[in-house]
């Protein structure tokens, strides 16, 4: 693919797109396009056994779109309750998720009914989890509304709460049977936050995709400044790629560990920052994954070149890729090193690294020289204080 290769628009102008996510019996569609919303009865109607669902959503989702989604329900006649939730992670709770799992009990939802996730990642993993265990498992319709969501959490049934000993350690794959993925939505999202997902788009280009990385640096900027077409490509392109990763190894026991690309590093600059707004996740890969090159540089897996590439892409964007650009203190290298042992990818005591052989190759290994990370991450850190 070459940077001539826009999306042309479509006469409609809803830049129509779908991705089947091939998971046997439990496959299902993601489509992606303009003004899903205001159809999202007319394609949620064929799953549903009676004309009700329960929309599961947050103050900020709820306060931009939900009047779009109730006029999609409500014009083929499906009758909606909403819950909403306070915006933010600490929602991904057991608390919220026990009064969440009350309240569908109360409104009678039974097992054959819908449930929809509308809103960010937070939503989409605490409705999933909520849909996954009530009544041992009723259906559900992800639609993401924000980039980070659309390209990643909403994609390939990661449910889950957080616990007071980590992010997301009590969950469940339960995947979804249809996902919205609505381009008009990310109007709303802030810059901040578009960038942010707009890290895990890049993500995908990085691990295993050269020429769409190569239409990200050419195209990124016109996706960054609201152009629906360059949107949607990305969003599809993205969505593409993890549907192929999902339906290769859905309970991560190989290749799925590869969209891990920069969240070692990440996670634990995360946690060094009490996952709060002074990063937030989709900056903390960005970040991570330039460190991730960095590390691969030099241990000789790829060329000098490649991290300063991915960390130019990045940076004209406007997003975080050095230490530096976190505000406040960090801990030490040590301090970090122990962080990222606390990754839950750690297995046998050893931990999982993606690394790559270039753009667009990234591998699994245990084989790393830890001393070699720690030296990485030390330099990051003098950078920061000169
Ligand atoms: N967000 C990584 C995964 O879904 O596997």
């Amino acid at each position: 693919m070459t940077s001539s290769d826009r999306v042309e628009t479509d006469p409609a102008g809803t830049l129509a797109e779908k991705v089947h996510v091939a998971l046997g019996d439990r496959s299902y569609d993601i489509e992606i396009g303009r003004g899903l919303l205001g159809r999202s009865g007319e394609l949620i109607s064929p799953l549903l056994k009676r004309e009700r669902v329960v929309v599961i959503t947050d103050e900020t989702a709820s306060w931009h779109h939900l009047e779009t989604l109730w006029g999609g329900l409500s014009a083929v006649g499906i009758a909606a309750d909403a819950i909403t939730l306070p915006p933010g992670e600490a929602t991904k709770s057991m608390a919220r998720l026990e009064q969440v799992l009350a309240q569908l009990l109360d409104l009678k939802v039974e097992r054959d009914d819908l449930l929809i996730a509308f809103g960010g990642g937070v939503i989409g993993d605490l409705a999933g989890f909520a849909a996954a265990v009530l009544r041992r498992g009723v259906r559900f319709v992800q639609i993401p509304t924000t980039l980070l969501a659309q390209v990643d959490s909403s994609v390939g049934g990661k449910t889950g709460v957080n616990a007071a000993q980590g992010k997301n350690l009590i969950g469940a794959f339960h995947q979804p049977s249809l996902v919205l993925a609505d381009i008009d939505v990310l109007d709303t999202l802030s810059e901040r936050e578009l960038l942010a997902g707009y890290a895990e788009v890049v993500k995908y280009g990085l691990l295993g995709d050269l020429a769409f990385f190569e239409w990200l640096e050419t195209n990124g900027p016109l996706l960054k400044a609201g152009d629906a077409s360059a949107r949607t490509y990305a969003v599809k392109t993205s969505c593409q790629a993890k549907a192929d990763i999902v339906a290769r190894d859905e309970a991560e026991r190989g290749d799925r560990a590869l969209l891990n690309l920069g969240h070692t590093f990440g996670h634990a600059l995360e946690a060094a920052t009490g996952y709060s707004q002074r990063l937030l996740h989709g900056e903390a890969v960005s970040i991570g994954m330039g460190l991730a090159f960095e590390v691969s540089a030099r241990m000789q897996l790829c060329s000098q070149e490649d991290p300063v590439r991915v960390r130019a892409h990045l940076t004209k964007m406007g997003m975080k890729t050095q230490l530096s650009d976190i505000a406040g203190e960090l801990p030490d290298a040590d301090a970090l090193m122990a962080l990222m042992a606390q990754d839950k990818k750690v297995s046998a005591g050893k931990l999982t690294f993606i690394l790559a052989r270039g753009i667009g190759q990234a591998f699994r290994t245990q084989d790393v020289d830890l001393d070699l990370v720690r030296r990485v991450i030390a330099e990051a850190l003098f950078e920061r204080e000169t």
